[in-house]
């Protein structure tokens, strides 16, 4: 349904993302994980146009996209397909939480406002913010501000919604309703790639797992393989040191 077709990125000498390829299913929740600098970031600002591939393709839905050039007109398309959530939540301050959740609908989309308010009402009573509908962004915990963003980037009813850490900003407790939200929406069918350091969530929410390391796929799995049966000396390395990371911090708002 949705493929990255020999991605590369360099930044002066470093090749930052050597030629990556991946394969994602209709459905899937696929958790990226890897070291700091992996290269995980650049792929997912890739896949957003945010950052100018070398060279490389997205192809959605049989549609190809250039990661190295494209039209305005076709970034719009683009962008219709794939919504993103980033971890500082880039919520506009002097809009409510309705207001966030609704301006891609009523600017880019150019939808009647009374039409695009009830979608956005229902959008974050999804993600458990029916009380909160008025709330601009600085009366709202950072979870609640993040549950906000994923209702943003629900509301174009996009083919893939790509995560980039979305819980790393917030604390243990406000973790939990976070990827709790996230979970429910893997339950609801729909397909999202989530760079995460939540180790747990990968084990139970994901279905597919990539481990990337120096701009490489090194391993990729079904989620029960990759932590039951990790066929790399690297990825049972990785997560020995992340679960031995985890309980040792006794970090496990998760909730899940
Ligand atoms: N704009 C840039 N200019 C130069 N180098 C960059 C730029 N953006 C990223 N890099 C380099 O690319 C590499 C990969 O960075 P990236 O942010 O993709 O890593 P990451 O896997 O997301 O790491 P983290 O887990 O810390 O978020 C790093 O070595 C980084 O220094
Ligand atoms: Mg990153």
């Amino acid at each position: 349904m949705l493929e990255f077709k020999n991605v590369k990125k360099s930044f002066g000498d470093t090749d930052v993302l050597k030629d990556v390829s991946l394969n994602v299913n209709k459905g899937d929740v696929v958790a990226i994980l890897g070291p700091s600098g992996s290269g995980k970031t650049t792929l997912l600002r890739c896949a957003g146009y945010l950052t100018k591939a070398d060279s490389g393709k997205m192809i959605i839905e049989g549609e190809e996209y250039d990661l190295n050039k494209i039209s305005s007109k076709e970034l719009r398309k683009y962008r219709s397909r794939v919504g993103f959530v980033f971890q500082n939540f880039n919520l506009y301050g002097n809009k409510t939480a309705l207001g966030n959740v609704t301006l891609g609908l009523t600017v880019a989309r150019k939808m009647d406002k009374k039409k695009a308010e009830e979608i956005g009402r229902k959008l974050l009573e999804r993600v458990g913010l029916g009380d909160r509908i008025d709330f601009y962004p600085s009366k709202l915990s950072g979870g609640q501000q993040q549950r906000v963003a994923i209702a943003r980037a629900l509301a174009t009813n996009p083919d893939v919604i790509f995560f980039d850490e979305p819980t790393s900003a917030l604390d243990p407790e406000l973790t939990g309703e976070v990827l709790n939200v996230i979970k429910q929406l893997a339950d609801d069918g729909i397909t999202m790639i989530v760079v995460t350091h939540e180790m747990e969530f990968a084990r139970k929410v994901a279905t597919r797992v990539v481990f990337m390391e120096n701009g490489d796929i090194v391993e990729e799995n079904t989620s029960e393989e990759f932590f039951g049966n990790p066929q790399k000396e690297r990825t049972r390395e990785f997560i020995y040191k992340s679960f031995v990371w985890e309980s040792k911090n006794e970090h496990d708002g998760s909730g899940i």
